[in-house]
């Protein structure tokens, strides 16, 4: 009776698990929605291999109550041994190919799909995105215009944009869902894929590779904008220069203190950052460290006095000077200051409001 119990509190706890956790995650974050090509193609491939599975599973079911029903011992045949078929040549023929036939009904659509997805005739021709992972942040790096960035990946909608996938680190995986399928970071070789979004939009992503104790906070989005609003943001982040002058007094003295303590692994513009996340515009994303959503600057100034609250094992704690036992640390004024740099750093009207209108 106990164990009956036991099996039964199981049961109950999973199911409400699946129930609550069935609600978790973003919109834009399930490969059920596709907005981009490779992730139309991929829930393509996904429902095809259901239904044959629903086929298989429907067509063992039917025989299997037929043969429940049909010949169950009757009484009075208690001692009745059926025909026995052991051996039969036809049934081992037809139970090999039946298996086959279907294996090959999704092998061929999935072969096809993925020589299509590995396609790069047009590379050259395209916007290329070189993109890093890192332990536990992504940096974006336009080739030939000369944009650094990180975080916020913006894109011309419906324009095919090839990312070219290294890591500085660990393996990571880049996965936005509703824009295409996973694909590894490696430290020794590139990977490239191709995405391409169908609407304007802000697409969640996340890293797909278990790489550390924060692999589940290194989030990032595709911003897709419209072509000429891509344009414009490209011309406006070439624009930036490091040290232009802040309007508030306290921004600028943000951006002395920022030079002295972080302008070390972070970068402003398009100096490549040696160890951080590119700060260039700053103050146009929605979320900071990748994963503190509809901040305040009360956060930021939290998030700068003691990122491992949010992000252990993240790199900034052990390599920000300000942050060692040995130097002397920032007063909250400062860091106060610095918060006051880093939000007024909104180099362009494009931000990720503009892909929600
Ligand atoms: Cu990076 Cu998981």
């Amino acid at each position: 009776m106990k164990g009956w119990m036991g099996k039964i509190r199981s049961l109950f706890v999973l199911s409400l698990l699946s129930v609550i956790l069935s609600g978790c995650g973003k919109e834009n974050l399930t490969a059920f929605a596709p907005k981009g090509y490779g992730a139309e193609v991929s829930l393509d491939l996904i429902i095809w291999s259901f239904l044959i599975m629903l086929f298989v599973f429907i067509v063992v079911m039917v025989i299997f109550t037929i043969v429940l029903i049909r010949f169950r011992r009757k009484k009075g045949q208690e001692d009745f041994i059926p025909q026995q078929t052991e051996g039969s040549k036809a049934l081992e023929i037809i139970w090999t190919i039946i298996p086959i036939i279907l294996l090959v009904l999704i092998a061929v659509p999935t072969v096809a799909a993925t020589f299509d997805l590995a396609d790069e005739s047009d590379k050259g021709d395209a916007l290329n995105i070189n993109v890093t992972g890192n332990q536990f942040w992504w940096h974006f790096n336009y080739e030939g215009h000369d944009i650094q960035t990180s975080t916020d990946v913006y894109i011309p909608v419906g324009e095919k944009v090839y990312l070219n996938m290294m890591s500085s680190d660990v393996i990571h995986s880049f996965w936005v869902p509703t824009i295409s399928g996973k694909m590894d970071t490696n430290p020794e070789n590139e990977n490239t894929m191709y995405i391409e979004a169908h609407e304007e939009g802000i697409y969640e992503g996340k890293c797909a590779e278990y790489c550390g104790p924060s692999h589940s906070l290194m989030d990032f989005k595709i911003i897709a904008v419209s072509p000429e609003e891509f344009d414009q943001w490209v011309s406006d982040m070439q624009n930036v220069t490091a040290d232009a002058t802040p309007e508030t007094a306290s921004a600028q003295e943000g951006q002395d203190l920022f030079e002295q303590s972080c302008l070390s692994c972070h970068a402003i513009g398009s100096s490549p950052a040696a160890v951080g996340p590119n700060l260039t515009n700053f103050g146009d994303r929605t979320e900071i460290a990748g994963i503190i959503e509809d901040y305040t600057k009360e956060d930021l100034v939290d998030w700068i006095k003691a990122p491992e609250e949010f992000k252990p094992g993240n790199k900034m704690t052990e390599t920000a000077p300000y942050l060692q036992e040995e130097n002397p640390g920032l007063t909250d004024e400062e860091v106060s200051k610095i918060a006051d740099y880093l939000l007024q750093l909104k180099p362009s009207e494009v931000t990720p409001e503009s892909a929600l209108n």
